[in-house]
């Protein structure tokens, strides 16, 4: 490999660095003067190839507000610890409040000498307020201020995507309603099994939905620790107010130890874990939508805003919106194995490597909250053949209701099972219901004649009104319970 020609500080280096570039030694650091804003002790630049590897604000930048926020509430802990008077401390919020609304408006404020969003919004901080800015950084470390950003972006995140799987949740409540009286084929092994009401399969979803919620208010209440005072590693030295500054971050509680503050991002993992089991969710009842919509089953249809065509068959609508809900998860998962990864066995206290822990649950969010509007919106288009489905339902679906009517007329489960088997595989012989067999063939069965008028697909559902099951009242009950779980968040 050839050696590296640096031309050091070209991209993120000061211009003396620049002019060392062109030094005949060119292999050798760059001499003179270093702009970054702690390196005090260095005498030499970084390589251009290590700035690559170090820089991290084209995507930490994504922290502006938690991270100039958490500059803000510092302010005041700063105040409080004396170290900064009452104007000082308002000279400097207002500034970052100057900042941050500049971020938010678009303007162009970063420098490709930043190395992260904490040095920027510190560099345009102390441009604009001049030598108080250098004050910001007393008793604190990036290490305590990346968490505290971070923790802060996993609870916002956390609590929009809570409000994400409500929107999911209110589009599949109102197309239970829509269908709480048609039935389908329940399916187990993609065969199918017992008849149920559409409406409970739908609810199905709902339910699960609200398991996802309360995994992400559990990673919002592990992120719930405000690290701000715990300095790089061992707590800072100055008399500073930690609960101030954490009630007005909107943090729940601070940190115990500055060491499990600075150090672990358990909670961005159970964060993406959580996200992890809404893709898996959501991937799996894509997959149903994706079959069901093929030609050879034709239960639903998808709104045309969520399939698209084919480029060379004219004649197709495929349901790209499913699959792709369906490939994200695997988009999910693996965020959470990256992170993982990057954490297992790192060493205490803070590592270079944690800077690593941001982007997949950057990736994370965005893919959870795109996937999350878009079966939203595609469950709302979502229209269910009931004619077709009836059409296709198999009357084989009634045979454990054959059986459980054979138990109540007294004949021993093991043996009912064995009778109906028995009925279903001569069917299946002659290809035939086992319904429309031959009187002959059902004299096994005690009262055949009002036991065969009686099985029917309702007679089954209704027979399910057990708490939890797909009868009708059942199925109400469900449909009551989600209304009151959706009017508590509304
Ligand atoms: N960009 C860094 C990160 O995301 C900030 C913390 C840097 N701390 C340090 N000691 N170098 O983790």
């Amino acid at each position: 490999m050839k050696p590296v020609r640096k031309k050091i500080g070209k991209s993120v280096r000061s211009a003396s660095s620049v002019k060392a570039s062109s030094a005949k030694k060119s292999a050798a650091p760059a001499k003179g003067n270093v702009s970054a804003l702690w390196a005090g002790r260095f005498s030499a630049g970084m390589s251009p190839s290590m700035e690559k590897l170090s820089v991290s604000l084209h995507f930490d930048k994504k922290l502006y507000r938690e991270d100039i926020e958490g500059s803000m509430a510092h302010a005041h802990g700063l105040h409080a610890a004396k170290v900064l008077t009452a104007s000082e401390r308002d000279r400097m919020v207002a500034g970052l409040k100057g900042i941050l609304a500049d971020i938010a408006a678009g303007k162009a404020l970063f420098k490709p000498s930043d190395e992260d969003i904490h040095m920027a919004v510190e560099r345009i901080l102390t441009e604009r307020v001049g030598d108080l800015g250098k004050k910001l950084h007393t008793g604190r470390s990036r290490n305590d201020q990346v968490a505290t950003d971070f923790r802060l972006y996993v609870m916002r995140r956390a609590e929009a995507l809570t409000g994400r799987v409500e929107e999911l949740q209110g589009a599949l409540l109102a197309k239970a309603k829509q269908y709480k009286a048609d039935i389908m084929p329940g399916y187990t092994h993609v065969q199918q099994a017992q008849p149920i009401l559409i409406a409970h399969y739908l609810l199905s979803f709902f339910f699960a939905l609200e398991r996802d919620k309360s995994r992400l208010r559990h990673a919002w209440w592990s992120a719930g620790e405000m690290p701000l005072g715990s300095g790089a590693l061992a707590g800072s030295a100055f008399p500073y107010n930690r609960e101030l500054v954490a009630e007005r971050l909107g943090f729940p509680a601070v940190s115990r130890n500055s060491i499990d503050a600075t150090a672990h991002r358990d909670f961005a993992l159970e964060f993406l874990g959580a996200l992890g089991c809404i893709g898996v969710l959501l991937s799996s009842y894509a997959e149903d939508f994706v079959i069901w919509s093929a030609s050879e089953f034709g239960y639903v249809k998808l709104g045309e805003a969520y399939t698209s065509g084919s480029s060379m068959m004219p004649q197709k609508r495929n349901p790209d919106s499913m699959e792709l809900i369906r490939g994200k998860a695997g988009r999910l998962l693996g965020a959470q194995a990256r992170l993982f990864t990057v954490l297992k066995g790192l060493p205490h206290g803070y590592d270079r490597d944690l800077q690593e822990d941001k982007e997949p649950v950057f990736d994370a969010v965005e893919t959870a909250s795109t996937c999350l509007q878009v079966m939203a919106e595609a469950i709302e288009s979502l229209t269910f053949d009931t004619k077709k489905i009836l059409k296709r339902m198999q009357p084989a679906l009634l045979a454990t209701d054959l059986a459980d009517v054979l138990v109540e007329k007294g004949v021993p489960f093991r043996d009912a099972h064995h009778i109906v088997g028995r009925l279903v595989g001569e069917a299946e012989k002659k290809g035939v219901s086992f319904l429309e067999l031959p009187a002959e063939s059902w004299k096994t069965v005690p009262d055949a004649a009002k036991v065969r008028k009686m099985l029917t697909y309702a007679f089954s559902v209704e027979r399910r009104n057990i708490q939890g099951g797909t009868g009708s009242k059942s199925v109400a009950a469900q449909i009551r319970e989600a209304e009151k779980i959706l009017k508590r968040v509304g």
